[in-house]
């Protein structure tokens, strides 16, 4: 099979991405169905796709002719095989647990035609595990869109164990159909790459509470002039229980180094989550936090950042996880609003400048994941 053959796309799980996904293909020309467990949620879901072509109505990005053109390609329901059975390209976007996506996947390998690609949202689940649960390995891919999925440009089309070549060339191609960026990763491999890149920041933070200073604000406050959310209160914005999972699953599956510390869960244990209940690192009970920025701490500065983003970068070129250090940097720029990405930066700001702030890193907290690679030291890589 090939894209040109794709005319209809089924979405499994209707929630925050399953939504925005059928959306994106809905723009991009495709039939999508819709699906969930319970029709409230296949119409909650239905609501959001509604919701979002509203504004863009609203906004003139879309004529009315469009809107309900693009409107009538869609259709929902409660029933797995009705929803799959004619289907070309399957999106999973159920929650995150192994067993589930398995048996999700098993009867997607019952239902769908034989030709089918079926590809999985998951965000950290080794797409070799959801293959194993189907006849047809070859054909599953993961398919990591990032939040919201409507607007993000960033689709990590990853390859497990099994995956053929033609599987991933198909998820590139529908990707590009629906106007989206896509990232080849080509093995699994924890964080795939954009997750894996910008973890060592979390164990950098989590490491700064343990030590007691510089203070959340500030060491957000050195940082705040030049992103447009500082370390420290993004955490707050996502959720600081959300952090400790994500630094729970990196230190289980890749490195001990990333077990969050104690400082860091105190905050959960107090339920201190951040935005969601109020308070976190920040009080957000009267909106965003202002920053004092005459409180920048003179330990850190942005250049650290870069630092630990451009040596764990380095470690997917290492490892084989990413085709080139081109693309690194797209999936990185795609999948947030940086303009620039870590090899760019590396080459305007230089690696001895780097490999500096790195060993100041690594003297001052000697985990084996701020350690300089090799090609670190080097300098050598370009894009
Ligand atoms: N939210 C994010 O920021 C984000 C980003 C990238 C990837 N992901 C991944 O996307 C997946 C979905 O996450 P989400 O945030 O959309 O979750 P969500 O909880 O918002 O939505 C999941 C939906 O799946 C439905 N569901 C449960 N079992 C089902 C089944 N057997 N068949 C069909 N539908 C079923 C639920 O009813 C729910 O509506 C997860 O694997 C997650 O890790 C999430």
């Amino acid at each position: 099979m090939k894209a040109e053959d794709v005319k209809k796309i089924a979405v499994i799980g209707a929630g925050d991405m399953g939504h925005g996904i059928a959306a994106s293909c809905l723009m991009g020309g495709y039939e999508v169905v819709l699906r969930d467990i319970d029709r409230k949620f296949v119409d909650k879901g239905v609501a959001r796709i509604k919701d979002s072509f509203d504004k863009f109505k609203e906004k003139g990005k879309m004529t009315p002719a469009a809107y309900a053109e693009t409107l009538s390609r869609l259709t929902s329901g409660v029933d797995l095989q009705a929803a799959v059975q004619s289907a070309d390209f399957i999106v999973e976007a159920v929650p995150e647990k192994l067993e589930l996506k398995k048996s999700v996947f098993a009867d997607l390998d019952k239902f769908a035609p034989p030709q089918a690609v079926l590809a999985s949202n998951t965000s950290n689940i080794s797409i070799s595990d959801i293959a194993s649960a189907t006849s047809r390995p070859e054909k599953v891919i993961g398919y990591h869109f990032f939040n919201p999925a409507i607007l993000m440009k960033l689709v990590e089309v990853i390859k497990g164990k099994k995956t053929s070549d033609e599987s991933i060339a198909i998820g590139c191609d529908i990707a590009r159909k629906i106007n989206k960026i896509p990232v080849v990763v080509k093995k699994d491999s924890p964080g795939f790459i954009f997750n894996r890149v910008n973890e060592p920041t979390g164990a950098l933070l989590s490491k700064i509470l343990e030590a007691g200073r510089p203070a959340p604000e500030e060491f957000d406050a050195a940082m705040k002039p030049v992103m447009p959310m500082a370390p420290f209160e993004l955490i707050d914005y996502v959720g600081i229980d959300v952090a400790v999972h994500g630094l729970e699953y990196f230190a289980a599956v890749l490195s001990g180094d990333y077990k969050p510390s104690e400082a860091l869960m105190d905050y959960m244990k107090k339920g201190n989550l951040g935005k969601k209940t109020g308070k976190g690192f920040y009080d957000w009970s009267l909106g965003r936090p202002k920053i004092d920025l005459s409180k920048a701490t003179k330990e850190y500065d942005v250049t650290h950042l870069i630092a630990l983003q451009v040596n764990e970068a380095t470690k997917l070129l290492e490892e084989d996880v990413a085709n080139s250090p081109k693309e690194i940097d797209l999936a990185m720029v795609n999948g947030s609003g940086s303009p620039a990405g870590p090899f760019a930066l590396a080459q305007s700001i230089g690696y001895p400048v780097l490999l500096k702030k790195l060993e100041e890193l690594h003297k001052r907290f000697p985990l084996d994941i701020f350690k300089p690679t090799k090609s670190m030291m080097e300098g050598s890589i370009k894009i």
